[in-house]
């Protein structure tokens, strides 16, 4: 028996159980198996699942179902494959039987642990039920189908295909699936009041309808605020990951247009677009590019009126109605109007890290490296680095260490690495000085 029986055995005991079981939805499904069962029109798995050969092709690559099912040269005895329509099922009655075998095998489970719809048959279904299995624990760990790529892919074919321009609206963004997203919150060194705002937000997503019962309508509205390099974007997408929702990314500068009366109606359209994916997260980045005091402008007439159709988009947008959760970040506090810093109910500060975060970041960062060095001495001398500075530092003492044919980090390509950048980042500050 190889582990390609045990992906069309746990495929078709999937299928079966998921058809038969009304409380089973689509969310249940592990997202190897969904990919290629997704509907995108309607969004869901339709029940119910009629594996065949070309499915489990597509699904692991198995060109040979009928060999794939031979155990010890034999064929499987709790399954079908119809000849004649390539239809793989398991035999009419048998399932319990199929699920009692597939459970006995090694590495079975992992895979029950893995697959929601699995965890329910031997925790509720069977006759022998299986108290060491909880159906809702392996559920919470299943990302949602909106952590998935489909998902997104979904809602783009809606968009280019209504009447409105929805393809052109992709260019103002960038659209992530969480499956996609690479930062993690737990790579990220956080703040004890950069914590109690991420469980603030979670909160307050998670009782969006508590919200809206009690008439509080305005929230979800975030401002980051914190020099370059303080972890304003990783934040963001690292909240998207925990969430499992899609993040939809934007920069001002990207949808500021020559022409001022575009530069409007591409805000209106950015914030349209991201409607669309309710829910999500809508990150505006560079935020102080369009949203600077009104007052401090040549343009003045006409930045006024891109500021404006800015705030009304903002006032306009919500969580509780639109399951849109707003992130803007900016580097510059002074920059912003009045008008611009009540429009959000919480701002999240980004800082330079102290000497334990330094630390931790360090740490953090050399997890995956090898070699042994004293992370605490390289975060007393780096004071004012941003997490963004230490990862530049670290990425140039593993080069220098490769010059030097090593893989592995001594103190010494630390310490000269953090030399060379306080000569750069000194260079920098002299040639800028008249700014
Ligand atoms: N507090 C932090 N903890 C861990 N890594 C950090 C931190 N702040 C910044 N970094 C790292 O620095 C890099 C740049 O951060 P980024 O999120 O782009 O900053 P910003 O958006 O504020 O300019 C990222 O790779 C991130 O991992
Ligand atoms: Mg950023």
């Amino acid at each position: 028996m190889t582990s390609e029986t045990l992906d069309v055995v746990e495929l078709l005991l999937t299928a079966e159980i998921y058809n038969e079981q009304d409380d089973l939805i689509v969310n249940d499904i592990p997202s190897k198996i969904r990919r290629p069962l997704w509907d995108s029109k309607t969004r869901n798995v339709a029940k119910p699942i009629k594996p065949g050969k070309t499915m489990i092709k597509n699904m692991f690559g198995i060109d040979d179902v009928e060999g794939a099912l031979k155990i010890n040269g034999k064929p499987f005895a709790y399954a079908v494959v119809d000849a004649y329509t390539g239809s793989v099922r398991i035999t009419a009655g048998s399932l319990d039987a199929a699920a009692e075998w597939f459970k006995k095998q090694e590495g079975a489970r992992d895979r029950i642990l893995e697959n929601p719809v699995l965890a329910y048959y031997y925790s509720s279904v069977s006759e022998e039920k299986d108290g060491n299995i909880s159906y809702e624990e392996v559920a919470s760990k299943n990302p949602p189908k909106e952590a998935s790529r489909e998902w997104i892919e979904s809602i783009i074919e809606e968009l280019s295909e209504g009447k409105g321009n929805g393809r052109e609206w992709l260019k103002l963004a960038y659209i992530k699936a969480p499956e996609e997203v690479r930062e993690s919150m737990d790579e990220l060194i956080l703040t004890e009041r950069q914590k109690n705002e991420l469980q603030k937000i979670e909160l307050a997503i998670k009782n969006k309808e508590h919200f809206r019962n009690i008439g509080l309508y305005d929230i979800g509205k975030v401002l980051f605020v914190g020099p370059p390099g303080t972890g304003k974007t990783s934040f963001a997408r690292a909240l998207s990951k925990k969430l499992s929702i899609p993040i939809v990314e934007v920069h001002l500068s990207m949808i500021t247009d020559q022409y001022l009366g575009e530069t409007s109606k591409n805000i209106d359209r950015v914030f349209a677009l991201a409607k669309k994916f309710d829910p999500c997260i809508m990150f505006i980045d560079e935020f102080d590019f369009i949203a600077t005091s009104r007052t401090a402008n040549d343009e003045h007439a006409a930045i006024k009126q891109a500021v404006n159709t800015l705030l009304k988009a903002i006032d306009n947008t919500s969580l509780v109605e639109d399951g849109v959760l707003l992130i803007a970040a900016t580097n510059h506090t002074k920059k912003l109007d009045e008008a611009v810093w009540r429009r959000f109910d919480e701002i999240v500060d980004f800082e330079r890290p102290t000497l334990d975060m330094r630390k931790e970041i360090l740490d953090t960062i050399l997890r995956k490296i090898e070699g042994n060095v004293d992370t605490a001495a390289i975060a007393k001398k780096t004071e004012d680095y941003t997490g963004s500075d230490l990862r530049m530092v670290i990425r140039e003492a593993v080069l220098t260490a490769l010059l030097d044919n090593r893989y592995e980090l001594v103190q010494e390509d630390l310490d000269k690495a953090v030399k060379s950048f306080d000569r750069r980042s000194g260079l920098k500050m002299t040639a800028f000085i008249e700014e």
